[in-house]
């Protein structure tokens, strides 16, 4: 991975979301904004944020790039810590048929739903797979993504789930984006184990799970808990043989069902439940006293047209939340964060400040990174992203549209969308 040095002098606002753990409650509030400042980038890594004058020509002379950022926020980048970005085959009907009233459990129980991505994922090739990986991982950068996770889930057999899982390996050298890779071979009951997802359980923690573990090929494991696809118990059994082999768990969780994911996550120790609009109180309060990191993915429950999660109580109650897009070809075909940020502010009640902090730092602590990104603080990666505006409050504000002009990943310029305007 290349690095660099650089120097982003006199934003008017450092949004610098500083921490070095995941934020919860009131905390979420404070983005710790450094105004009128610089930060100076060393190698890749964040060496000074200061709001002193800076002989840019001496910096300029010693080798660092120079960005003017005056009249501009800069912000980490963000971590979108859930999606399911490696698919083959597209799931347009599905969407349309959802928009006239079918619910995504009755096209799963009419035979189609992730199914059908399973069919069309196996039928790509590992190049196709590679080609358009890099173009939706392209398309993230835009939003200002520096971080994502990308999970298997859409093979359900031993050499799709390791393709998916090696795509995303290659990509990790392809493109400058860091991607935080997990297994979820138990995604759906597949049509060859339809009657006995028992036996399906076995054979991913039996078969599938020891190679992803002897090749490294995962950092995560996942499961998607839920009623008529794996139950509590099936769940708590691949996660913990997960766990015995020193993965860190995540766990679609009380998404369409209160079935009790919450629950099994703080029983569990996961990093973080994602999902969760079902989520019970007691479920909540383990996760809490776990330390679980509710991960929330609005733009999925508009998708489905489902309630969003409730952002406001986990907030209240002192959760670490943050937010991700769950971008899929299925319940959520989108990698858009300016919808997400629209989605959490106008309609979850999380204020500006409380989605970016989910975006950011949060994100990080649900991949077990906060020490590492998700703020700008000394000593950490210089993943940063340059917005047009002189705010933060710019980025609901101007609602639906991308505010990203630069993002800088370990210190490297990789995109710069500013223009000068021809009059
Ligand atoms: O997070 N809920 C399960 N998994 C995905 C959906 C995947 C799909 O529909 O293809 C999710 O929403
Ligand atoms: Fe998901």
């Amino acid at each position: 991975m290349k690095k660099g040095s650089i120097v982003i002098s006199g934003a008017s606002e450092v949004v610098t979301c500083s921490g070095f753990k995941g934020k919860s409650g009131a905390q979420m509030q404070d983005l710790k904004v450094v105004r009128n400042a610089s930060v100076i980038v060393e190698d890749g890594i964040i060496t000074r944020i200061t709001t002193e004058p800076l002989d840019l020509k001496g910096f300029a002379d010693k080798g660092f790039t120079v960005v003017d950022a005056t009249g501009k926020c800069v912000l980490p980048g963000f971590v979108d810590s859930h999606t399911h970005f490696v698919f083959g085959g597209y799931r347009d009907e599905e969407y349309n048929w959802r928009l006239n009233g079918v619910s995504y459990m009755e096209i799963m129980n009419r035979g189609g739903g992730i199914v059908n991505s399973v069919k069309g994922t196996r039928e790509t090739s590992k190049e196709d797979l590679i080609k358009v990986g890099i173009k939706r991982l392209n398309s993230m950068v835009g939003f200002g993504v520096t971080t994502v996770e990308g999970k298997s889930g859409y093979g359900l057999d031993m050499e799709t789930e390791i393709k998916q899982l090696e795509v995303m390996k290659e990509l990790n050298k392809l493109h400058s984006l860091d991607i935080v890779t997990t297994f979820m071979g138990p995604h759906a009951r597949p049509v060859e184990y339809k009657q006995n997802p028992d036996a399906f359980i076995n054979y991913m923690v039996e078969e599938v799970l020891p190679v992803v573990d002897e090749r490294g090929l995962a950092e995560f494991a996942d499961i998607f808990c839920e009623q008529n696809v794996f139950s509590v118990e099936q769940s708590r059994y691949f996660l913990s043989e997960a766990k015995k082999r020193g993965f860190k768990l995540k766990i679609h969780a009380d998404e369409i069902v209160q079935l009790g994911g919450a629950e099994l996550a703080a029983e569990l120790g996961a990093i973080s439940a994602d999902h969760l609009l079902q989520a019970s109180d007691e479920g909540i309060r383990l996760m809490k006293s776990a330390g679980v990191v509710a991960t929330l993915l609005p733009c999925t429950a508009f998708s489905l047209k489902e309630s969003y999660a409730r952002a406001r109580k986990m907030i209240d109650d002192d959760l670490i939340v943050a937010l991700s897009t769950d971008f899929n070809p299925g319940s959520c075909f989108t990698e858009s964060i300016p919808l997400l940020i629209a989605l959490a502010t106008n309609q979850m009640g999380m204020s500006i400040e409380e989605t970016i902090t989910a975006l950011t730092i949060n994100g990080a602590a649900a991949l077990d990174r906060a020490d590492q990104i998700g703020s700008i603080d000394i000593g950490k990666k210089a993943d940063l992203v340059v917005h047009e505006f002189p705010s933060y409050r710019f980025l609901p504000y101007h609602i639906g549209v991308s505010t990203v002009e630069k993002v800088i990943k370990n210190g490297v310029m990789i995109l710069d969308k500013q223009y000068d305007l021809p009059y």
